[in-house]
């Protein structure tokens, strides 16, 4: 066997031997790096960095990107006690999402967001309601549908046009602005878009932005000043050699525009920041050969990262130890679970492992353990972080009997005391 692949300086293979597979495995200097991206990129406009915690909302993981300085964008109250427990400040939260609940909208209210991001005129009715029963008013600004078509690899990820379910269209928007601009309740701050994920190209960015900036400037005509424009996440990361959006390409078009403006600007990166940052490690449980075709079968699978199969997205596959004499062959690269959708990656050209051996799928660090699940009566895997060259574990691996907690057997109905019947 050759060399084994490291992440942060430490074995791939001694952390498999220590934590056991399948494992999330995330790089702490990767991460920070991630925010330094944006921070230096952006670095001459006022910017809130507000990283969209639905990519990935562990706690330590939270913990650190908010030790440096960035915000958080929210789509629950799951969500917003993670943050508060990881320790990021209210005042940096961005409350988004199309179906906030009048107890998520409470919970916002109560913890002094930054501001809630509505995307309907009944949920605008709703938050002013709330924000006056609580005497609390809302900070607040509506999320427009620019109806940009973005370029991203999956359809379920373009959110920028017309037929999706986000966001108001602009006209809708402007006249939601200004009739409910002397609302007690309500305090409009900002604008924001997001027009789909892992989109590489600046183009689609500037055209949105071009569409919250007609906004802004109208608004301001009438009198209605805001503080921030939002441009949303989506920007794209290497799975493959390209695909990764030139984040100095796009600010040195937008920060003109907001700093002529007086403005600040608000970004929700997710992938971009703990995409590349993570591998999940998988040990080889068989390898078989049917007809022509081979497969891997490791103990990795769609429950652990469900994109491939969900999106048919692609991640590289490496063997973390590469075998000498060992054949380059096609293969499905394919978990336990029993549907024919569960693999990893099909038609890989992959140097053939043997049972035993363990392979790093990358750049999951981004809707990776965030899209786990327990189908097929399996505990979701633990995570690791690394740091200064040290592992810790920051998340169990699930245990059996969590899978079975809070759930109960009843009696049959004929056996049941006759107090519980209702
Ligand atoms: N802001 C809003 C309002 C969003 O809906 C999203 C993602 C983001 C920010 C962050 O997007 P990012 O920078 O991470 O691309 N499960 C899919 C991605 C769904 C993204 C949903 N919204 C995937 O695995 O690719």
């Amino acid at each position: 066997m050759g060399a084994v692949l490291r992440a942060g300086g430490i074995s791939l293979r001694r952390l498999a031997d220590r934590f056991g597979t399948p494992l999330y495995v995330y790089d702490a200097e990767r991460i920070r790096r991630g925010v330094d991206r944006f921070a230096s990129a952006f670095s001459s406009v006022p910017l809130l960095l507000a990283y969209a915690v639905k990519a990935n909302g562990s706690l330590a993981l939270l913990n650190r990107i908010g030790a440096l300085g960035a915000g958080a964008d929210i789509v629950s109250l799951g969500e917003l006690r993670r943050v508060e427990r990881a320790g990021i400040p209210a005042g940096r939260v961005i409350f988004s999402g199309v179906g906030k609940t009048e107890r998520e909208l409470e919970a916002g209210l109560r913890a002094g967001i930054h501001a809630f991001h509505a995307e309907s005129q009944a949920e605008v009715d709703l938050l002013s309601r709330v924000a006056g029963r609580l005497g609390l008013p809302a900070r607040l600004g509506l999320r427009l549908n620019p109806d940009v078509h973005s370029p991203t690899p999956f359809a379920y990820t373009r959110t920028g046009h017309a037929a999706t379910k986000f966001g108001i269209p602009v006209r809708e928007a402007e006249a939601l602005y200004t009739a409910r601009a002397d609302d007690p309740n309500l305090h409009f701050v900002g604008v924001g878009v997001h027009i789909g994920s892992q989109i590489a190209e600046v183009a689609p960015y500037l055209e949105a932005l071009d569409t919250v900036l007609g906004v802004v400037d109208r608004l301001l005509e009438g009198g209605i000043a805001l503080e921030y424009v939002d441009l949303g996440g989506g920007f794209g990361v290497a799975y493959e050699a390209d695909g990764a959006l030139d984040l100095e390409a796009l600010a040195t078009r937008v920060v003109p525009e907001i700093r002529g403006r007086g403005l600040r600007l608000v970004l929700e990166p997710g992938r971009a920041i703990v995409g590349e940052a993570g591998l999940l490690l998988a040990r080889v449980l068989y390898t078989k050969r049917v007809d022509a075709k081979h497969f891997i079968v490791t103990d990795a699978s769609m429950t652990e990262l469900l994109r491939p199969s969900h999106y048919g997205a692609f991640h590289r596959i490496r063997p973390v130890e590469r075998r000498a004499g060992a054949p380059t062959v096609r293969a499905d690269i394919v978990g336990p679970v029993c549907e024919s959708g569960d693999f990893l990656a099909r038609g890989r050209r992959i140097e053939l492992p043997e049972p035993g051996d363990l392979l790093a799928v990358e750049t999951v660090g981004a809707y990776g353990f965030a899209m786990a699940s327990n189908y097929n009566g399996r505990p979701r895997p633990a995570e690791v972080l690394i740091e200064g060259g040290e592992a810790v574990l920051v998340r169990e691996r699930e245990s059996l009997e969590d899978l079975m907690r809070g759930e109960t057997i009843p009696p049959l109905p004929g056996e049941r005391d006759v107090r519980d019947k209702v």
